[in-house]
């Protein structure tokens, strides 16, 4: 692909995006399907990996949709990204429901062992655990600290390498883009997890970000390449407040390149990966409702500045 190809030519791993099965198979697939192709060359399920889309009841997997993408992004030669194993968020209430610690430890052994081990081989890194502090740099209050304190992520990270030892595992987060005490607390965590022996090889920065705040994207990259793991840029979008004007969407190019360049300044920065495609599909619609336009092609699919700006840096 062509932003592939060029993150590739500057020794990075890939260029990549967030999709799903009903990308594929609905009515702008032809558009997402030319595009990914040309464009990137790693996919991460948007959704269809999380807790509640293959396990939703105990012990009753579903992995058609997971299955459609992971077919695709092989048969199309793309890396996979397998997006995320422990999470507080999209998590069945049967798992939210537990209330024994054992019993914990080997439902998470077992969800981990069922789905990286049906993938085995073909999924090339795997965010283990995603979003486990809160702003402050505390752990969240999920059911996994209740009930396991920082153990779940010792007990999810070997669960997982026993799973795939070939796969790369990762921790990830959000609001790891400027300093404090949430980037703060990442680090300490990573060292002690180095300390005691725990399989970790990467921490990914999401990097949902708002336009004109992009600034910190490298300097705290860096100081995350400095616990000696591989980095990535995991989910990156950059968000405008509504109304979008043009002289933005000029800024959201500058944006994309001042991140793009971030990653090819360090090192340990493997590559990075887009939250989607298109605007017309992204999450910030819905979750963000004054903010918009935060990827690389328009509602139409046609590249943006914020396209232009990327290939620029590279
Ligand atoms: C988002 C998806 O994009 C939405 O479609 C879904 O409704 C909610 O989750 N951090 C993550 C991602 O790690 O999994 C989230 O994805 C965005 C924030």
């Amino acid at each position: 692909g062509l932003l592939d190809q060029k993150m590739k030519a500057k020794g990075k791993r890939y260029f990549g995006t967030a999709l799903d099965a009903w990308h594929l198979s609905g009515s702008d697939q032809s558009n997402i399907k030319m595009i990914a192709g040309a464009d990137f060359g790693a996919i991460t399920h948007e959704n269809s990996l999380k807790w509640d889309a293959v396990q939703p009841q105990q012990g009753n997997y579903q992995f058609g949709n997971a299955d459609a993408v992971v077919n695709w992004a092989t048969s199309n030669n793309r890396l996979l990204r397998g997006h995320t194993l422990v999470w507080h968020s999209q998590l069945p209430q049967w798992v939210h429901n537990i209330n024994s610690a054992s019993q914990l430890t080997q439902v998470i052994q077992n969800h981990i062992n069922t789905v990286m081990g049906r993938y085995r081989g073909r999924i090339y890194a795997w965010d283990v655990v995603n979003e486990v502090f809160e702003e402050n740099g505390t752990f969240r209050n999920s059911v996994f600290y209740r009930l396991l304190g920082e153990n779940f992520i010792d007990i999810a990270f070997r669960a997982a390498r026993n799973a795939d030892p070939n796969a790369k595992l990762y921790i990830n987060d959000y609001n790891l883009d400027g300093p404090g005490p949430k980037i703060d607390a990442m680090i300490a965590l990573i060292g002690r997890l180095r300390s005691r022996g725990v399989p970790i090889d990467g921490v990914g920065t999401q990097a949902h970000l708002i336009l004109g705040q992009v600034g910190g994207v490298q300097s705290q990259l860096q100081r995350l390449a400095g616990t000696g793991l591989d980095v990535a840029i995991t989910e990156l979008d950059i968000r405008i407040q509504t109304p979008v004007t043009a002289q933005k969407l000029d800024q959201q190019y500058s944006d994309y390149q001042t991140v793009t360049r971030a990653c090819l300044n360090v090192p340990r920065c493997v590559g990075i990966s887009v939250w989607g495609i298109s605007d017309k599909h992204s999450w910030v619609d819905s979750t963000f409702p004054s903010y918009d336009a935060p990827l690389l092609w328009d509602d139409w699919f046609n590249r943006k500045n914020a396209y232009w700006g990327v290939d620029n840096a590279l």
